[in-house]
């Protein structure tokens, strides 16, 4: 069996990323079917060591759709964590049963990178703290190619949390790969201190330049401080009164979840430029090809 793992969105070539999004045009639409279709007792391991829904959820459908068995490991009670063994040594021990790849969802302390030079087995990163999540990054790109034609005319202007967002940083390193323009629009304790982007001041400033806004969630587990939400509200979030006056094409997306009045309102997650739950539909769409591409040796 080939041998690749997907964690680091840097080291692929636009054409293996363009190979991702083929194979899931023909999963869409239903033109192929998959090669391993007919396959009896493989099995895919889904290890989350910490919560999800969108991510966990479509890996287990898309492992079914692509004939692996998905077997879930969630990392909570009842399991050997709770012996203290590593999590490293966890994922060591699942490898050894021979899965044809693991899927890992886990925070900044394991090094996934470093794992992969240990095990023989693909390993497909499903969030890795606040490092990378880049089938996030290209499910959402593949969203925004069923409504555009060319991804390098678009701008995408990310708000929000972009310190502590894995999407924001697997975007950073995807614009470099496919071309689009990518700026960030937050209050300074939400920006990176490296800044590898545009930064707006203002969200106006930035919604005049954008194509297309991406919030992201206020991730307040991770900050040290109180953020003051009403400021943060009035500033930066998607609102009626925010958007007024933007582009009538200007599509609006969020990776999820959302904290409904916090970065974004409902009435602009049900908005006709939101393209949220289209998000959820292609991430099952990327990650079926990302597992079948990975399995037939075309990544
Ligand atoms: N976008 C995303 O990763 O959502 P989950 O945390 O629910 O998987």
């Amino acid at each position: 069996m080939p041998y690749s793992s997907f964690i680091d969105l840097s080291v692929f070539q636009a054409k293996q990323i363009q190979g991702i999004f083929s194979t899931a045009d023909l999963i869409k639409a239903n033109s192929t079917p998959s090669a391993i279709s007919n396959s009896k007792n493989k099995v895919g391991a889904l290890v989350f060591f910490e919560s999800s829904t969108r991510t966990r959820m479509s890996f287990e459908i898309a492992s079914v759709k692509e004939g692996y068995y998905p077997i879930l490991f969630e990392g909570g009670s009842k399991t050997s964590l709770e012996k203290g063994e590593t999590l490293e040594d966890t994922i060591l021990n699942i490898a050894a049963m021979e899965p044809e790849y693991i899927v890992i969802r886990c925070g900044d302390g394991l090094n996934l990178k470093e794992l992969a030079l240990k095990i023989n087995i693909p390993i497909i990163n499903a969030g890795w703290g606040v490092i990378e999540h880049p089938t996030q990054a290209l499910l959402d790109i593949y969203t925004i190619l069923q409504q555009r034609q060319n991804i390098a005319s678009e701008k995408i202007l990310i708000v929000g949390d972009v310190k502590h967002s894995r999407v924001a940083h697997s975007h950073f390193k995807l614009a470099k790969v496919l071309g689009y323009e990518l700026a960030v629009c937050a209050p300074g304790a939400m920006l990176d201190k490296q800044r590898e982007v545009k930064v707006f001041e203002t969200l106006k400033q930035g919604l005049d330049w954008a194509t297309v806004v991406m919030a992201l969630r206020v991730q307040h587990e991770r900050h040290k401080e109180t953020i003051p939400l009403e400021e943060y509200k009035n500033q930066f979030a998607l609102t009626k009164k925010n958007l007024q006056g933007t582009k009538s094409d200007l599509l609006i997306m969020h990776p999820g979840p959302v904290n409904h009045g916090v970065e974004m309102d409902t009435d602009i997650f049900f908005d006709t430029r939101s393209l949220i739950l289209k998000q959820v539909t292609s991430g099952v769409y990327i990650r079926r090809a990302i597992i079948r591409n990975i399995m037939g040796g075309a990544l």
